[in-house]
Parts: structure tokens; C-alpha cells; sequence
């Protein structure tokens, strides 16, 4: 099952009540320094510009954009995929309630077979953290003990997959931006474990990991900006730009521009 398809947890990890202070504060940051994007790329290519959301969830953004008619105008046409049934119900009832089926669609699909995706765009997002949800398919949230076996992320062949997958469905001078990725710092982990319980759940990972994980299957990495640009060395260094999104080391925008 999908990290998101549990109907607790889907309900719980998008509602506001549940959600830290950190985690509301990052989706406004991220945003404005997305508008500044979109507004970019449309400029550059004199035409409204299309957009691909890896892992929409609940059709966050294109629900903000919506209501920016400005903004909304840049844009083309917005595509959308989850891997997560209950994310594709709500997105979809998002979009009919809002009556953006014009430019907005979602796919129930797995990021990790973006190689299959054939369609090209201007703008691929995935926010909010979703970048640091790709977790290694042989993960075990009941047994794992980093005690007896750390799990080591100098590389992450997930993560790695997915973006230079998703590089290669970029058009030529369209980028990639990961809207929000956490900072690797030990103040990121001990909000993250505390949002996770006030969640209601159970933290099986310590303080020497760079990811937190919880027995009920969430699965989040911290990157530091060094563990990124190895990730992301099929597109080159000069082409990837890391802005902070605050002034506590919580979260970090990255953009990766086609070569
Ligand atoms: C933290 S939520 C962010 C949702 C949305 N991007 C936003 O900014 O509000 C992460 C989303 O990514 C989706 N996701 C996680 N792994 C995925 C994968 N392998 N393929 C597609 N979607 C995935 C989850 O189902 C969830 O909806």
C-alpha cells in the first residue's frame, strides 16, 4: 500500500490542525518562490508553460494557483500524478469543485516508472517534501533498527531514478523544482519526530539517521546541499540552484535547470 493510502493518516498529514507550524510556514515560502518560476519560464518562452507535479497529494498547488489569475494564465496545462488512490480521490474532487479540468489532470501512478512517461514539460514540481519521500522499495517499517542496521543514504538509487528520470521529460529550457526538501540539521529531526507524534505515530529511526520513518509508513530524508548535488550530478552543478526557505535551517527550494 501507498505511503498516503492509509485513510487515517491521508486525512491527518493534509489538515492544517494536525500540521506543524514548520511544515504550514514552508508550503507559503516555497510557493511565492514558485510564482517567481512559473513567471520566469513564461517570460522566456512567451507562451504559457506546462507543468508536471510529482506526488500532487490533495491538488495543493494547483488549487493556490488557481486563485491567482495571473499566474494562472502562465500556465498552460498542469498534469498530476500520485501513487496514492486516496490523493488521485481527493485531487480530483478538488479539481471539480473548483472547476479546473480545463488544465489540470491526474494519473494513478509511481514516480519510480517515470521511464514509462512520454508526454514533455516546462515546469516539473514536487513539493512540500515529497522529494524526500522516495525510500528504498526493500524498506521495512516493522522491523527496521538502526541499531543493528543503519540504513546509509550516501546514495539514494530512488531518489536518483525518479529525478533523472523526471530530467529527461523536461523541454529544452524547463527545469525541475523541488519545492521544499529538508535541511539535514538536528533541529529539522526533532521537528520532524514531533510533528510525526502529534500525528499520532510512532518514530523508528534516532537521532544518526538522515531520514525519520514511522512505523505506520511515513518515510521522510533530510538532505544536506552536498548530498543533493550527488544526487542530482546528471544535470551538472552549475545548472542547480539551493535557496533556504527560512532563517532556521528547516527547509530548502532546489531548481535544476535543463542542460
Ligand atoms: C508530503 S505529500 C505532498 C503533496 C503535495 N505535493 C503538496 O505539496 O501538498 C507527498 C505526496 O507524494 C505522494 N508520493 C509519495 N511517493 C510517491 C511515488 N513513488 N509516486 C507518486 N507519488 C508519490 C504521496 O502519495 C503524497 O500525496
Amino acid at each position: 500500500m501507498a505511503m498516503y493510502d492509509n485513510a487515517n493518516t491521508v486525512t491527518t498529514s493534509f489538515d492544517l490542525q494536525y500540521v506543524s507550524e514548520y511544515l504550514i510556514q514552508a508550503q507559503w515560502a516555497e510557493m511565492i518562490e514558485l510564482k517567481k518560476v512559473i513567471s520566469t519560464l513564461a517570460e522566456k518562452k512567451k507562451a504559457p508553460i506546462s507543468i508536471f507535479d510529482i506526488g500532487i497529494g490533495n491538488a495543493r498547488v494547483p488549487k493556490h494557483l488557481s486563485g491567482i489569475k495571473d499566474i494562472w494564465e502562465l500556465i498552460e496545462k498542469y498534469d498530476g500524478t500520485d501513487n496514492a488512490q486516496a490523493c488521485i480521490d481527493l485531487s480530483n474532487k478538488l479539481i471539480a469543485d473548483m472547476g479546473i479540468g480545463d488544465k489540470v489532470n491526474v494519473y494513478l501512478f509511481d514516480a519510480a516508472k517515470l521511464y514509462e512517461w512520454e508526454r514533455k514539460y516546462d515546469l516539473i514540481l514536487c513539493t512540500w517534501f515529497t522529494p524526500g519521500n522516495f525510500y528504498p522499495d526493500d524498506f521495512s517499517f516493522e522491523t527496521y533498527n538502526p541499531k543493528e542496521k543503519r540504513l546509509q543514504l550516501d546514495d539514494n538509487p530512488k531518489f536518483q531514478t525518479v529525478f533523472s528520470n523526471a530530467y529527461r521529460l523536461l523541454q529544452p529550457g524547463g527545469e525541475i523544482v523541488l519545492g521544499a526538501c529538508y535541511i539535514d540539521h538536528d533541529s529539522t529531526r526533532l521537528k520532524q519526530e514531533e510533528s510525526y507524534r502529534k500525528m499520532n505515530m510512532t518514530v523508528i529511526t534516532d537521532e544518526l539517521d538522515s531520514f525519520t520513518a514511522t512505523k505506520e509508513g511515513f518515510w521522510s530524508q533530510r538532505f544536506t546541499t552536498e548530498k543533493l548535488l550527488r544526487y542530482l550530478s546528471f544535470a551538472g552543478e552549475e545548472n542547480i540552484i539551493i535557496t533556504p526557505l527560512d532563517t532556521y535551517g528547516y527547509a530548502m527550494q532546489v531548481r535544476v535547470k535543463a542542460r
